[in-house]
């Protein structure tokens, strides 16, 4: 099949922010016990976590790491995990047990290892303003406080200074430990936002949107929620899950979910702009899609192991919770979820991956034994590392595949321009190969890398076979020319790199 994709660095979509390609950690399952955190594991360093967890998240350069929760948030007490004394709680969210042995010091220790910011959440479930504004002034003031002095007294002399807080977590959701109506938690967060600023000026605010545009709360909840808070925010959130859309387990649905993924944010977008003509505001409300992934509650023939059962294991520590062994196809997937938060570079400018260990996860670890990578490790490992400078809007003109959300492209694309270098993502979502003429307009390229990641799409790595479906380098042309054509694998998702001559 014969595809053309015209590129031309002239059609700026806008900046890529890096805080794009941020990432999760909740108290659940095995992501923080068993997962980040396990002191009698042979690589456990000093404080308890894993090393080689930490090399592989590090290797990753993942810029800012979302914490404490995720659902768990909304019936946590951050001041549990501070101090000597650490209470262990019922966790109502997941029906686990939380021992509060890794807190905040010790999350945000993790967190300056890895090279990661954190990306603070705080409790609008059981919490109060007062909670979250205090919390805000143990972590980033001074000294002189009550508050800040405790600080100091648990051993960590220079504030936090944490940039980036949200509040609250998905509080449109029944599953929420003391979800709110729109109106409810826009007063609430409201409020919230400006003590929290009062006591740390600098600091940047997501509230929170809809949870899933399966909510029938939505949009209008985004609606309310921004008219009570839109002064006072700077970011509004977005949750996004997807799955085989049915049972019959379509594929090409499956690899089609960035089309509703981008419908999603396109109507998050307008409806955060319909409040800013409201307002008469002077200020762009950005999108922080601070949960996305691939996530299968439901085990399937080629799905070997997912764990989403939270009655199993009831009030204990790290059970095995919302573990998915992830294929080629969610690869794919995943990846094309990645193509479309650069295709709205101009209005999402946070994301996080959810999330970062064990719990729908890119790295996976078994307890006292090895780590594995699993294939949604590359796409975004790809994406962290080129998806930078600004994004192109890229045209494929081609044969179009129908799908349970509409028609797309066989051939998914986005690309990222910075400093005369372009890395353009192509997914091939269909079973043939795609020969695809790159149409560069303005200036003539020479390809300098041509990494490909393809092979059967149930495939899938574990600790027996940890490079089943890993990244190939294919040898690039060296030419410089304004046309190259290439031929994308059947089901592959291929990063190519091109500079322009000097
Ligand atoms: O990431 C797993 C869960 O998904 C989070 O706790 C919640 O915010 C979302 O529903």
């Amino acid at each position: 099949m014969k595809n053309t994709v015209i590129i031309n660095k002239e059609f700026v979509l806008g900046a890529i922010e890096k805080d794009v390609w941020g990432s999760f950690i909740e108290h659940m399952g095995r992501a923080v016990y068993d997962g980040i955190y396990e002191p009698a594991h042979p690589l456990a360093d000093e404080q308890g976590f894993r090393k080689d967890v930490m090399d592989a998240v590090r290797a990753l350069h993942v810029p800012k790491v979302r914490y404490p929760g995720g659902n768990f948030l909304s019936g946590y007490d951050w001041r549990d995990g501070i101090g000597k004394d650490r209470p262990v709680r019922l966790d109502l969210a997941w029906g686990q047990l939380e021992t509060n042995e890794v807190g905040l010091h010790e999350f945000c220790g993790w967190a300056e290892k890895v090279g990661a910011e954190v990306m603070m959440s705080v409790n609008m479930g059981t919490g109060t303003p007062k909670d979250a504004a205090q919390l805000v002034e143990y972590c980033n003031h001074e000294k002189g406080t009550a508050i800040s002095d405790l600080r100091r007294r648990n051993g960590r002399e220079k504030p936090f200074g944490i940039k980036t807080w949200c509040i609250g977590n998905e509080m449109d959701g029944d599953w929420q430990i003391c979800a709110l109506t729109a109106e409810e938690y826009g007063r609430k967060a409201a409020e919230t936002a400006k003590m929290m600023r009062w006591v740390d000026k600098d600091i940047e605010l997501v509230v929170c949107g809809s949870s899933t545009p399966d909510q029938k709360t939505y949009p209008a909840w985004d609606r309310i929620v921004l008219q009570h808070t839109y002064d006072y925010v700077d970011y509004l959130s977005m949750h996004r899950y997807y799955t085989y859309p049915d049972d019959t387990q379509n594929v090409g649905d499956f690899l089609s979910s960035h089309t509703d993924f981008d419908a999603f944010i396109k109507t998050v977008a307008a409806t955060a702009d319909y409040v800013k003509g409201y307002k008469r505001s002077k200020k762009r409300m950005k999108i922080s899609v601070d949960e996305w992934n691939v996530w299968h509650t439901k085990p399937a023939p080629n799905r070997v192991d997912v764990h989403n059962d939270c009655d199993e294991a009831r009030w204990t520590v790290g059970a095995r919770r919302l573990e998915n062994i992830y294929d080629l196809a969610d690869a794919l997937t995943m990846a094309g979820m990645a193509c479309t938060l650069i295709n709205n570079a101009d209005r999402v400018k946070m994301g996080c991956l959810a999330q970062l260990v064990n719990v729908i996860a890119p790295i996976f670890t078994e307890v006292g034994g090895g780590m594995s990578k699993q294939t949604i490790y590359y796409p975004y490992a790809m994406a962290i590392a080129h998806a930078k400078g600004v994004a192109l809007r890229t045209v494929v003109c081609g044969e179009k595949m129908e799908s349970c959300y509409g028609d797309s492209e066989k051939v998914y694309t986005a690309c990222a321009y910075e400093d005369g270098t372009y890395a353009l993502f192509a997914i091939n979502k269909t079973a043939e190969e795609q020969i695809c003429d790159l149409d560069f307009q303005v200036t003539p390229v020479r390809m300098t890398e041509r990494t490909q990641l393809t092979g059967k799409l149930h495939d899938y790595n574990c600790l027996e076979a940890p490079e089943r479906i890993v990244p190939q380098k294919v040898a690039a042309e060296g030419k410089a020319e304004r046309l190259h054509t290439v031929r994308l694998p059947a089901y592959s998702f291929t990063l190519l790199c091109f500079a322009e001559e000097k």
